[in-house]
């Protein structure tokens, strides 16, 4: 059941789609074209998926450039400063299409938008920009459209500070046929010093397990081979949910769904990992062995300033334990360098960290300071070229790992997800494990979508070169 609200939100969504509808193909001969470009996390993709959902269903196809389109949307990321000018530029070149075409309709909506700051920059200095909406409000961008095309408003902002609402039922334009993110909450309570999450995505909420089980069966029924689950801390859900339903559980019903499909999901925060949950991965072949679990840095006292509320030694201890109860376990992670105030002693512990756990892939970042976040007011002395040097020793050390880990691959068998064939090299599909390392083997495309036994026979510092075995 919907909460009241959510419902009216569906249904105004249900509603103003028809109407935009009925204004494109009074206005339209030609079917009208948007360019829709996502920046940011899967929680963006997936978000960007209903938007263009929504876009389907009032009429709009979709073309991969911006100009000679009918509408564009931006759907931005707030995560780091060089994010946001690039989004920045990329909203700036759209100024000539619009010149161009006056009719042109240009939204910019997302994270990036849910900062006042960000608005106030959006209508001072690029006026051409029509419809504004944030994170909250992705079920009034069929109204603003409506209102806009109907010319009814010329200028439109819907941000709202904060929901307590989910509203299902949206429209979905899923961007690939075996691939698909699933939300099973959204926005996040951790307030991590350093992150703007918290604060364009808001409160913490869960979705419903009966809502998230009828969405996975559909997505079987409809061939889709692979389901990654979304959440900022997924090891969170089922807060405030009654019946009481923890992650474990959500996943021990999902994985006893019938049907040849595999499941992963992100992201992990090691705090809120338990034995429970490495338990419950070992016990179904359809959860996938490669977990992301974000250790952001190798030393105490800097997570201890980051407020990630573990310290080393109990992120070390839940890797130990997963090695034990799930073979041929891989993890991987994000780390920040240049965390404000870390010394070149502390930036050396996430080395040593890094040496120790063996990561199958790394997504590193400079600390990049966020209004409104804690970090952001500290003292920050280290200079960005020391922290980029640092990073770049870093990833000599990530790169060598990698490639022993892929090394030791060779001689054994994996089931690889055939998810296309290779774009430089015809008659070489690629596929991932079930730990997420990419395989490439000579194959036809009709395995596309087959999970195929692979030798794996190679290793590069990429991807593990293998042979199918009949
Ligand atoms: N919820 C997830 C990740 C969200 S953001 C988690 O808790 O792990 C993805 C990654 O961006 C983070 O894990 C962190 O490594 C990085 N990040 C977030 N804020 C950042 C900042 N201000 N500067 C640099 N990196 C940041
Ligand atoms: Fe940001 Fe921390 Fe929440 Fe992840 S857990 S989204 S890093 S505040
Ligand atoms: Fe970026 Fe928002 Fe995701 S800030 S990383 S798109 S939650």
């Amino acid at each position: 059941m919907d909460t009241e609200l959510s419902y009216l939100q569906r249904k105004g969504a249900e509603y103003f789609i028809q109407e935009t509808k009925r204004v494109i193909e009074q206005r339209h001969t030609a079917l009208p074209m948007a360019y829709v470009h996502s920046f940011g996390c899967q929680q963006n993709q997936s978000d960007t998926e209903k938007i263009m959902g929504m876009l389907s269903a009032m009429g709009y196809g979709f073309t991969p450039t911006a100009e000679n389109a009918d509408l564009v949307l931006f759907n931005t990321c707030a995560i780091r400063e060089n994010a946001e000018t690039k989004i920045l530029g990329n909203i700036g070149a759209i100024k000539q299409y619009k010149m161009a075409n006056p009719n042109l309709v240009v939204c910019v909506c997302g994270c990036m938008v849910q900062q006042k700051h960000i608005v106030e920059k959006l209508q001072k200095s690029y006026g051409f920009v029509d419809i504004i909406f944030g994170t909250h409000a992705l079920a009034s961008f069929p109204e603003l459209l409506y209102q806009k095309l109907a010319g009814l408003e010329t200028k439109l902002v819907n941000v709202l500070d904060k929901t307590d609402d989910i509203v299902e039922g949206l429209p979905v334009h899923r961007q690939d046929a075996l691939k698909a993110w699933l939300p099973i909450m959204y926005g996040c309570d951790n307030f991590c010093t350093y992150c703007v999450v918290p604060h364009v995505r808001g409160r913490e909420r869960s979705r419903r397990p009966e809502d998230i089980l009828a969405e996975v069966r559909q997505l079987v029924a409809d061939g889709y081979r692979e389901i990654t689950l979304l959440g900022q801390n997924v090891n969170s859900y089922g807060k405030g949910l009654s019946p009481a339903i923890n992650f474990s559980g959500l996943l021990r019903q999902i994985a006893e769904i019938p049907g040849e499909f595999r499941v992963r999901f992100m992201t992990s925060h090691p705090r809120d990992c338990t034995h429970e949950l490495l338990d419950t991965i070992a016990a179904y072949d359809k959860l996938c062995i490669g977990i992301h679990l974000p250790v952001q840095s190798g030393s105490d006292r800097i997570l201890q300033a980051m407020n990630r509320h573990y310290d080393t030694a109990h992120y070390l201890e839940l890797v130990d334990y997963a090695r034990k109860k799930i073979p041929g376990v891989m993890f991987t992670s994000d780390i920040i360098v240049g965390f404000p105030g870390e010394t070149r002693a502390e930036f050396e512990s996430t080395l040593e960290l890094i040496r120790k756990v063996r990561f199958e892939k790394l997504f590193t970042f400079i600390f990049s300071p966020r209004p409104g976040t804690k970090a952001a007011e500290m003292e920050d002395p280290v200079p960005y070229s020391v922290k980029s040097g640092w990073l770049r020793e870093l990833l000599e050390v990530q790169t060598d790992i990698v490639y022993d880990l892929y090394a030791q691959m060779i001689g054994h068998t994996f089931v690889v997800l055939a998810e296309a064939e290779s774009k430089s090299k015809p008659g070489v599909l690629i596929g991932r494990t079930n730990t997420n390392v990419l395989m490439e083997f000579e194959g036809t495309k009709d395995l596309i979508g087959h999970f195929i036994p692979v030798k794996a026979l190679k290793a590069t510092k990429t991807a593990v070169i293998g042979q199918i075995i009949e």
